[in-house]
């Protein structure tokens, strides 16, 4: 047995299955060994009995992604993975957006020059499908699929990604084909537009108004159709940023059902409620920071989603972090100081905030365990998108991506302590009483003791497995 290069002493390590004690024995970027008392490495840390986890592995995030309304966002992949990074993910999994009339092959070669060298952690792509026709479902999909970009979300909303109801159906046969996996974004678009249209013409372009053009019934409705497609097609999807009951219990009743149906949640439906969109005279617009679809719901739904991250409804927990500044040209109100609700780009960032936020109001106020942490933050991921056990593990040959968690800790979220070039986070204030205090990415120490100490470049892209055989058990499905 070789010299280590890294040794992290008296680790409490915890998976998602289990809980031990070790010392991490690092070599080459992966973990070689895990036992009590191993030698001495070149370097040394110790865990001092703290929680050592596997990376965060973030499974939708959006980075650099072109828009086409005038508004840019915030993170590239240098400032996105630095901040994911800093907040102890390890893995991001953007998304190469495909235009109506771009290829999916062009989208893809222009995500990778996005990324460039700029990755300070591990990157893997999921694609968005916004025009599929015949050449892109018959051959480019598949070829794709093959090469390693084995997810891809599609929209039931927004103009340029919506795709109708054949569309929908034509992409899950092939995703059933190729055994691929499809992140849905379920809302109805036909009853947005018409809500919005009636909103407008009363005058009430506020940001609040955002979450009146977009109510419950229009996620549960969409959540419901999705459901009924997969079911049709008979192939898994993930419902993506699921908001609040009435799209739960679509998923639960699906679950119950046997149907392989999953379900990911996001920071924004357990900490902000639609309050945070502001009050009908909003002069400045401030509640346009917290625009995002679907939009935060009310104190009753935070408390139905915590109860679906406890329950198992819920097999990931991402940031959907889509970074817009709040001011500037490109940012928020890049529509204009008076920007209507439906003018102001959809999203808020939230990579490096989402691990501690749910460690401190997770883990350490009971309402999950450890186990179920590391599930729903990395490997459940890992395993939906075929990077597992490479990520999400501590195993022996797993990458080295790990993270210390500081714990007991008494601080407050503050946008200035942060690493993202967002100028603002929706979560300011928040208390929290975890965080990272060493961030690991394939052995190399990117995040310690408050500061960032990765490197861009470091980040590799990484090909994506199929993962069918490994996906997350869910509770009475067929297979
Ligand atoms: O409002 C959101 N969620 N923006 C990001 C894009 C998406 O739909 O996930
Ligand atoms: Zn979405
Ligand atoms: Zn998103």
């Amino acid at each position: 047995m070789g010299e280590f290069d890294l040794v992290i002493r008296n680790a409490r390590c915890a998976t998602a299955a289990e809980v031990f004690e070790a010392d991490i024995g690092i070599r080459d970027g992966r973990i070689a060994a895990l036992a009590k008392g191993l030698p001495a490495g070149r370097e040394e840390i110790d865990a001092a009995g703290r929680w050592v986890l596997p990376g965060g592995v973030d499974g939708h995030c959006h980075l650099d992604q072109p828009m086409s309304d005038g508004s840019a966002m915030a993170d590239d992949f240098l400032s996105g993975t630095r901040s994911a990074a800093c907040g102890g993910t390890t893995t991001v999994l953007p998304f190469a957006c495909q235009f109506k009339g771009q290829s999916l092959r062009d989208a893809v070669e222009d995500y990778h020059r996005r990324a460039g060298d700029k990755a300070t952690i591990d990157y893997a792509f999921h694609l968005i499908v916004s025009d599929p026709t015949p050449d892109v479902l018959e051959r480019e999909l598949p070829e794709l699929i093959r090469e390693g970009y084995t997810s891809f979300k599609i929209y039931m909303t927004y103009d340029d990604l919506k795709l109708d109801d054949r569309q929908i159906i034509d992409v899950l046969a092939v995703a059933r084909e190729e055994g691929a996996m499809v992140m849905v974004h379920a809302e109805n678009t036909d009853c947005i537009a018409w809500l919005t249209e009636r909103l407008l013409k009363a005058g009430k372009t506020a940001p609040r108004y955002h979450a009146d053009a977009r109510p419950m019934l229009v996620e549960r409705e969409a959540t419901h159709r999705a459901i009924s497609f997969a079911e049709l097609v008979d192939v898994p999807i993930l419902i993506v940023h699921v908001s609040g009951r009435e799209a739960i219990e679509q998923i639960q009743w699906a679950q119950n059902n046997g149907l392989r149906i999953y379900g990911e949640t996001c920071p924004q439906y357990l900490f902000l409620t639609a309050d945070d969109l502001g009050l009908e005279d909003d002069e400045h617009r401030h509640g346009a920071k917290c625009i995002c679809s679907p939009p935060p719901r009310d104190k009753a739904n935070q408390q139905v989603v915590w109860d679906g991250l406890e329950s198992g409804v819920f097999q990931v927990f991402s940031s959907d972090h889509a970074p817009f500044k709040f001011g500037g040209p490109t940012g928020k109100l890049a529509a204009g100081p008076d920007a209507s609700f439906d003018q102001i780009p959809n999203g808020i960032p939230g990579l490096e905030t989402r691990l501690p936020l749910l460690f401190s109001h997770g883990v350490l106020a009971g309402r999950i365990d450890i186990n179920q942490f590391v599930a729903l933050t990395s490997t459940n991921v890992a395993k939906m998108y075929g990077l597992y056990p490479r990520k999400g593990s501590i195993g022996i040959g797993a990458d080295a991506d790990l993270v210390i968690w500081d714990t007991g800790l008494h601080r407050h979220i503050r946008n200035d302590d942060l690493h993202h070039e967002v100028d603002y986070t929706p979560y300011e204030g928040i208390p929290v009483s975890a965080w990272p205090a060493v961030t690991l990415s394939r052995g190399r120490v990117v995040w310690r003791d408050g500061r960032y100490v990765g490197e861009a470049g470091h980040g590799q892209f990484l090909r994506c497995e199929l993962p069918t055989p490994a996906r997350p058990k869910v509770r009475g499905a067929r297979s």
